[in-house]
């Protein structure tokens, strides 16, 4: 039923659906309801005066003289292997498009609502909903916006359009009206001035937070559950799952990414593991090191997970010279990953390869020199107790080429080397850390506990995020790119 909400329709089924919604997501507990039509002429005047100017195509521009979606696309246009793209951030409240066709095409283009509606951290975090979007579409901003991806001639030779480029009545007719429709929302509760961006009507409806944690916990941001990538689980396993059993306790556990290291007992059931992990909706989302024979089936499989791979260390010598060594010892690895359309990402593993001052350069110079474009790093707390007094300096370096981070319980000295989040001294000043830097990139927790059940040491991470996550996130949390 939830699935089917429209929650942005109608005030009644709306709210009482957006709340049901929320509850059962256990993402924000206490929402107070609060109509309040004299909190709103304040609100809208002291937040226009900051407000983000919303933008859209082909009218107002942003700060370099260029339309704010522009960076965007240019940026999704720059690359050449696109993932599906993550929408979860917007389907909080947005649910009903999760099924919506012209989104779900897109998405799996990589072309997410961030994409063509911009980041919109003001608006997703706005409790009261009277922050618009960072960009909205009038009429005559849409044809432009997806010309950038589909050129007229590109439409001409499709020849489904010929009505609207020879019928000049039929031009008139905006793209969306055809392959959007269910895009549109049935019901409005707001609208905004989509050239200024103007709160121009509501429905009264104001929704306070009761504390300032929930704003953030309602979004659960990169610790949201769909964000979370289940690692070190195959090999560490006091149950010694296979396949199918693994599966199901990710699914029960409530992962949708995995991360699959690998024995060399465990190669005759690759096959089986991509299968079965599709059939459960779960992502196959990185593969540890490299296996020809693995590489073979996500062709088959037209799959293309990240692969991780250690840095190696070589022999002393000038700092450069060992960058460009390391970097070239990885050199047939980026070049079968980029066949393989897959992201190779540089793991830290202890030695000189797992500095993160030596992984930004190494990733660097195989980005420079390599057209390694789709070489990133993955950064893992529990090879990173060596980094913790200048972690903020060390994560600002590696941030630009960060794909994964994997959390852990911290003390100093690895005391222990594996330890569930929220039991350590560390790691949540370091996940702060990881916050403020805006990354929006997927977060790994760990199994890693041959001892104990897999199941039960991905719990007792969980429960550890999720006490720590509410208040991580209820700190001033800055914008993307900061
Ligand atoms: C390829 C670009 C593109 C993507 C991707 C996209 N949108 Fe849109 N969106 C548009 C355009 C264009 C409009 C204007 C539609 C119109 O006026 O007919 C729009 C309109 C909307 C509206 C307002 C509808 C209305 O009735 O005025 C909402 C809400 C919306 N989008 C949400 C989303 C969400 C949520 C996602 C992701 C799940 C998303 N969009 C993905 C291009 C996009
Ligand atoms: C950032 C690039 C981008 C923008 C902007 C964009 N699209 Fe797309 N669109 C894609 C990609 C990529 C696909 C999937 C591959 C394909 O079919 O071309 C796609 C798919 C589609 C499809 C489905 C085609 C099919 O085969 O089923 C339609 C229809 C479509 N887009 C219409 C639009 C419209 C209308 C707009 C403007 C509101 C728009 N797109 C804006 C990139 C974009
Ligand atoms: C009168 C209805 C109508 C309008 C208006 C319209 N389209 Fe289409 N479009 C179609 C039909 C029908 C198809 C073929 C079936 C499908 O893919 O949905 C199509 C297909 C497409 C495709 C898939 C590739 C192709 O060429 O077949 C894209 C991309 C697309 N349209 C984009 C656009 C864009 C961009 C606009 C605005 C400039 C637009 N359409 C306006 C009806 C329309
Ligand atoms: C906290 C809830 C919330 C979140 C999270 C949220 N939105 Fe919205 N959004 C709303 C509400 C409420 C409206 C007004 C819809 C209505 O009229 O009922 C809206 C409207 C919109 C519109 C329509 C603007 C127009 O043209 O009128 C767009 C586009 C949109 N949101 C995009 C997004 C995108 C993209 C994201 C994710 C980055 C997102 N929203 C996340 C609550 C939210």
């Amino acid at each position: 039923m939830l699935n089917n909400l429209q929650m942005l329709s109608g005030r009644a089924a709306s709210i009482n659906g957006f709340l049901a919604e929320l509850l059962v997501m256990n993402t924000m507990k206490r929402i107070l309801l609060v109509v309040c039509v004299s909190f709103f002429a304040g609100q809208w005047v002291a937040s226009s005066e900051e407000a983000p100017t919303a933008a859209s195509p082909g009218t107002a521009a942003g700060p370099n003289g260029a339309a704010p979606w522009e960076p965007v696309i240019a940026e999704w246009k720059s690359k050449k292997d696109h993932k599906p793209a993550s929408n979860s951030y917007c389907y909080v409240c947005h649910l009903n498009y999760q099924k919506e066709t012209f989104a779900q095409k897109h998405k799996a283009a990589g072309v997410g609502c961030e994409t063509c509606h911009g980041v919109s951290d003001k608006h997703s975090e706005d409790e009261d909903n009277v922050t618009p979007p960072d960009v909205m579409y009038p009429k005559e901003g849409i044809a432009p916006l997806c010309a950038v991806c589909h050129p007229n001639d590109d439409l001409k030779k499709g020849g489904k359009h010929d009505a609207l480029f020879t019928n000049p009545a039929a031009e008139t007719k905006a793209c969306m009206e055809c392959h959007g429709e269910d895009h549109r929302l049935k019901v409005r509760t707001r609208k905004w001035d989509k050239q200024t961006g103007k709160l121009a009507w509501d429905d009264g409806v104001r929704m306070m937070k009761e504390n300032p944690g929930s704003k953030s916990e309602k979004v659960g941001g990169i610790f949201a559950k769909d964000n979370l990538v289940a690692w070190c689980i195959v090999p560490f396993d006091a149950k010694k799952r296979g396949p199918v059993e693994r599966a199901d306790m990710l699914k029960r556990l409530g992962f949708s990414k995995f991360a699959y290291d690998w024995r060399d007992e465990h190669v005759p059931s690759f096959d089986q593991e991509i299968v079965t992990l599709k059939e459960h909706g779960i992502e196959f989302f990185a593969f540890w090191g490299q296996h020809e024979e693995m590489f073979k089936l996500f062709e088959k499989h037209k799959i293309s997970p990240q692969v991780w791979m250690v840095v190696p260390s070589p022999p002393d010598g000038p700092r450069e010279q060992m960058v460009e060594a390391a970097a070239k010892q990885l050199l047939p690895l980026v070049e079968r990953t980029r066949q393989l359309g897959c992201k190779l990402g540089l793991y830290n593993h202890g030695g000189w390869g797992g500095e993160p001052r030596n992984m930004a350069a190494v990733c660097e110079w195989l980005q420079k020199n390599a057209g390694g474009k789709h070489v990133g790093i993955v950064y893992n707390f529990h090879h990173g107790h060596a980094d913790i007094g200048q972690f903020r300096e060390l994560f600002a370096l590696m941030k630009p080429y960060l794909l994964c981070v994997n959390l852990n319980g911290m003390n100093a000295d690895a005391n222990p080397l594996i330890l569930p989040i929220g039991q350590g001294q560390h790691e949540k000043d370091m996940m702060r850390v990881v916050v403020e830097s805006g990354y929006k990139g997927p977060i790994g927790i760990l199994g890693h506990r041959a001892e104990v059940d897999a199941e039960e040491a991905l719990r007792q991470n969980l429960e550890g995020l999720d006490k720590l996550a509410p208040e991580l996130l209820g700190k001033p949390v800055t914008g993307a790119g900061k």
